[in-house]
């Protein structure tokens, strides 16, 4: 039964008989609205995360109106508010820092205003997780609008991926094997359209994710910013949310914990980044979902990576479009989804990807020739890690998937920026290079610099690639031997505190293993001197991170946020 005019939930401000009933509409009217525009009728909340900062999202200006177009033209009365804009490139120390200050914003944004159902609009990196979060939270009709891939790089005449040619550029750079002048070429043709990342970064793995646990329109993730289909799906999913409020279709009915497997599994399918741990976690979190970190590690060695895209393969986003897009892999994964999970169209993942069609084998890799056959990520434990750390072994040279070295530790980013390229810096290409205080608390919020730069001079000798741990992330568009995320942090006194220089530690990815090669007695004795360092913030934003982020394996969510505690809808008076 579809839900009556009356049971809208903006007929509190605007259907009742009272004083400030009288108000909402006056305001309404000194906006230039009819009552026929929206009496009766739907509203819908645009969430915008469009700014002047954030290169990804430079036309969500125009996607809004192609979304309000189809709000309208189903009946619907359009709200476009604007959210807070999290642009990777830009905003420090990190933009996971402020994923929650979105999340929480999404939230009262919903809860605080008129509001019946949302569009979701985001794409960069933790626009994504934040929007989800909050929506979750709020539990009306929403719909996730992802931005679209950007279209392919291209420079001196070769196809550039966001983020990995940059890393291995450099490098280059680094070791002199590219001149400035060519450093320089790279930078006018990496980025040359609206959209996020093109690479299997953060961003495509997370709208690939939202739409595999059923919050897009079917294909939405896939398609590049820039081509029409996109600005129709951005209509499309206007006109879809109209009916979703009528059918009273919220997220909690599509965030089952199905729906989460079938992200984790398209995650691991794509070669996602390992920054999908961390949001996967918490969004599943708001839903009342526990996702562990084991779940994540059961469903990847049972998932083959069949993306052929940067960086763990040769495609980009666009070429990933063309072969058929999220839908086509799907149904090569068919077997192991949860095909009965419901998606905001109405119908099931299974019936959505129903015949869904691989146009090019390269790009969208056959099941039984797949390009790493499981474990694309790999989640790891020991005495450096009791609470989990990540590997994405897919990325990484497999000669380091088993090995022992000594530690080469950095305090903190400011000392290893210091001191990586030293000359004098004791390190060959057996050592292990780790960075302490880069985590939740650390950093503050995981920055990605958990692809610590291999040594000038190791560089020189062809070094490419090394074993290198921190409590930091990674960019999805990062590649090597670096174990992520290790919980609990260095800041809070977790076992990484511990490690010295010349420590032994051993990394077995098949085992799923990461030691600390040092005895339990010295490890006590160099417990019971540690001290924590000084709180980063003592006000503002910062303070209220610390005080309530939790872990990585938690997710990085605040536990007052991811509580399933009821909160009172607004008393209008
Ligand atoms: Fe926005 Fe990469 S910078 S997705």
């Amino acid at each position: 039964m579809p839900l009556k005019p009356e049971e809208l939930r903006s007929h509190r401000w605007f259907g009742r008989e009272a004083m400030r009933t009288f108000n909402h509409r006056s305001r309404l009217a000194q906006m230039g609205f009819a009552p026929d525009d929206y009496r009766g009728k739907p509203v819908i909340a645009i969430l915008n995360t469009w700014s002047e900062i954030n290169p990804c999202h430079t036309h969500f200006r125009q996607r809004a109106e192609e979304v309000k177009r189809g709000v309208w033209q189903a009946g619907g009365f359009p709200l476009e508010m604007p959210a807070l804009s999290l642009a990777e490139p830009f905003q420090k120390p990190s933009p996971l820092m402020y994923r929650n200050l979105l999340a929480m914003e999404a939230e009262e944004l919903l809860r605080s205003y008129p509001v019946d159902g949302a569009v979701l609009m985001g794409g960069c990196d933790k626009t994504t997780p934040g929007l989800v979060m909050g929506a979750t939270s709020m539990g009306l009709p929403a719909i996730y609008l992802p931005a679209g891939p950007m279209l392919r790089g291209n420079a001196s005449g070769a196809t550039l991926g966001s983020g990995s040619d940059m890393f291995k550029g450099w490098a280059e750079l680094r070791a002199g094997t590219i001149t400035r002048d060519e450093w320089e070429d790279l930078l006018s043709g990496i980025a040359r359209s609206p959209g996020h990342c093109m690479t299997m970064g953060t961003a495509s793995t997370m709208t690939s994710a939202a739409e595999a646990l059923g919050l897009t329109l079917p294909g939405a993730a896939s398609i590049p910013a820039p081509d029409s289909r996109h600005a129709r799906m951005a209509t499309l999913t206007g006109r879809r949310i109209v009916e979703m409020v009528w059918e009273d279709l919220r997220p909690s009915r599509l965030l089952t914990a199905g729906a989460f497997d079938n992200a984790v599994t398209a995650v691991l399918a794509l070669g996602g980044s390992t920054n999908a741990l961390v949001h996967l976690v918490a969004m599943a979190r708001r839903a009342g979902v526990a996702l562990t970190l084991e779940r994540f590690d059961e469903l990847a060695r049972a998932t083959p990576l069949l993306a052929n895209i940067r960086p763990a393969g040769k495609y980009l986003m666009e070429d990933f479009f063309y072969a058929g897009g999220l839908p086509a892999l799907l149904e090569r994964l068919r077997g192991s989804l949860d095909l009965d999970a419901l998606t905001a169209n109405g119908r099931t993942l299974g019936e959505n990807i129903a015949g869904a069609k691989v146009f090019d084998d390269d790009v969208i890799l056959p099941v039984g020739r797949p390009l790493v056959a499981e474990a694309s990520l790999a989640i790891l434990r020991g005495n450096l890690a009791p609470d989990g750390a990540v590997i994405k072994p897919a990325a990484c040279e497999p000669r380091l998937h088993r090995h022992t070295g000594p530690a080469v530790v950095f305090e903190d980013y400011p000392d290893l920026q210091a001191r990586i390229d030293d000359p004098a810096l004791a390190v060959d290409a057996d050592s292990v290079l780790v960075l302490k205080n880069a985590g939740p608390q650390g950093g503050p919020g995981m920055p990605e610099w958990g692809q610590l730069p291999i040594p000038k001079k190791l560089l020189a000798q062809g070094v490419r690639d090394m074993v290198r741990i921190s409590d930091a992330r990674m960019s999805g568009t990062s590649y090597g031997a670096c174990v992520l995320h290790v919980a609990p942090e260095s800041f809070v006194g977790g076992p990484l505190a511990l490690v010295r220089t010349g420590d032994r530690i051993s990394l077995d990815v098949a085992a799923r293993r990461l030691e600390l090669l040092v005895d339990e007695a010295e490890l006590a004795r160099r417990c019971a001197e540690w001290r924590p360092p000084p709180p980063r913030y003592a006000r503002g934003w910062g303070a209220l991170h610390a005080r309530h982020v939790t872990q990585a394996n938690e997710g990085c969510d605040f536990a007052i946020l991811s509580d399933s505690a009821a909160t009172p809808e607004p008393d209008i008076f």
